[in-house]
């Protein structure tokens, strides 16, 4: 039976469980490492998934890559981390279970992975800091390799990003702190940390919850954030980047399910790999989101509409039907209570999903959005049967999950909240599914 929830265009693995992505770049080729559980639709017995992409479209998934070794540091799991190349080698760093361990691996085409005898290369957490302990992520910088592990303080102070030194990847030594998050800011600890240079400044990436992000300054090992927000809601999680051949940071996430454990061991399949977000530092030094111009070749039948106006309350888009779209809306500048969409609902417009903008508090969703006051806002929505993916002016984003019992669900509706609201435009193109429904 086909699974009216399974998206046709966003990445799943044929079957089973997938969380966190581990993205890497390769001669031409994107490359999603994933945690996956290849015997159950639900968390646990973690392997290394994989999936390609030349064209950040089209996925083919591959041979799982890293299987637990009975016995070793990682029977018990290969949870996430990271992967570099040096001298023609592929090395994954990964945080082995029982205890949180750090491991390695290593191979020459990506596909065949070897575990370093010498397993764990890591095996025991600086004094000082709690449970969390895991997700090695490693960069080179002029003179050494630099690793970054997620950790917490005690008493739910903060994250803490503990950074290692090496010369040769295989042996490591602590160094200090690259930062200490506060509990008030970035929660308690920092799950899946990601470190990387943008725009002049250092950017650092952590999970707890949602996925954060800092913005800031890098010097002598230590970082100095500037600006922090949520990148997402709570559904986008565990977050992670790739440096591709045209220069670009590219942001791809976990899109958690909002079934249940029953739910779904039925459907045989949980998580999704969202669509890549490339990066960009604004001028104001917070981070900008963007959804590369690949994804427009999954663009099929257009509708275009000019110049609307929505009265207080919903307007639903005439003759416009689908639960694998696109829609990019512009509206007009204004200060009511809320404006945006509601999107996969009903002919009449209940039971949508509401993607809103409140101009008075200035959040979109969960997320932090200053729009001046001459600007619009600017919506670009991505709808893939239980997907949604949103993108606010290039700076916001939403990502929702939703499982309508209604077949009828597949309406969209402009949506103004305590005023009248005008519309410059509004865009929606049927997407083309790349996988058998
Ligand atoms: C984040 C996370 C990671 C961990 C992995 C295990 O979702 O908890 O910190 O390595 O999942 O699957």
């Amino acid at each position: 039976m086909t699974d009216p929830h399974r998206p046709l265009y966003h990445f799943t693995p044929a079957k089973n469980w997938m969380n966190d992505p581990i993205p890497f770049f390769w001669d031409g080729v994107h490359h999603i490492f994933f945690q996956h559980n290849p015997e159950a639709p639900g968390w646990g017995n973690m392997h290394w998934g994989h999936a390609v992409s030349r064209d950040l479209v089209h996925w083919e998934e591959l041979p799982i890559a890293l299987v637990p070794t009975p016995g070793g540091p990682d029977r018990e799991g290969v949870w996430t981390g990271s992967v570099v190349e040096h001298d023609k080698t592929f090395y994954a760093f990964y945080t082995g279970q029982p205890g949180q361990v750090q491991c390695l691996a290593t191979s020459r085409d990506l596909i065949h992975w070897e575990k370093h005898p010498g397993n764990p290369i890591i095996a025991r957490r600086p004094d000082g800091y709690g449970d969390c302990f895991r997700d090695p992520q490693v960069w080179r910088e002029q003179d050494a390799w630099f690793m970054v592990i997620g950790s917490e303080q005690p008493d739910h102070k903060g994250g803490a990003a503990l950074l290692y030194r090496s010369e040769n990847l295989n042996e490591w030594q602590y160094q200090h702190p690259l930062l200490l998050g506060d509990v008030r800011q970035t929660d308690f600890e920092f799950e899946c940390p990601d470190f990387f240079p943008l725009g002049g400044k250092s950017v650092f990436l952590s999970s707890q919850n949602n996925t954060w992000w800092q913005t800031g300054t890098y010097d002598s090992g230590r970082f100095t954030p500037e600006h922090i927000a949520p990148a997402d809601g709570d559904k986008f999680y565990a977050a992670k980047t790739l440096h591709d051949r045209r220069g670009r940071r590219l942001l791809f996430g976990w899109l958690r399910e909002g079934r249940s454990d029953d739910e779904m061991r039925t459907a045989g399949w949980a998580g999704v790999l969202s669509l890549p977000r490339q990066l960009t530092l604004q001028r104001d030094g917070t981070l900008g989101f963007a959804p590369p111009s690949e994804l427009n070749a999954l663009r099929g039948r257009h509708q275009h509409f000019e110049a609307l106006t929505v009265a207080d309350g919903l307007h639903v888009l005439d003759g416009v039907q689908g639960d694998v779209l696109e829609v990019l809306v512009q509206f007009e500048p204004t200060d009511t209570a809320g404006i945006g969409l509601s999107v996969r609902c009903a002919p009449d417009g209940a039971d949508g999903v509401e993607l809103l903008y409140d101009p008075r508090t200035q959040r979109f969703g969960n997320v932090p959005l200053a729009l001046d006051r001459r600007d619009g806002l600017a919506l670009h929505v991505y709808i893939d049967r239980s997907v949604i993916e949103s993108f606010a002016n290039g700076r916001a984003c939403q990502a929702r999950r939703t499982y309508p019992t209604r077949p009828d669900c597949l309406h969209i509706a402009l949506c103004a909240r305590g005023g009248t609201v005008r519309v410059k435009s509004v865009d929606v193109w049927e997407m083309k599914p790349l996988c058998p429904a």
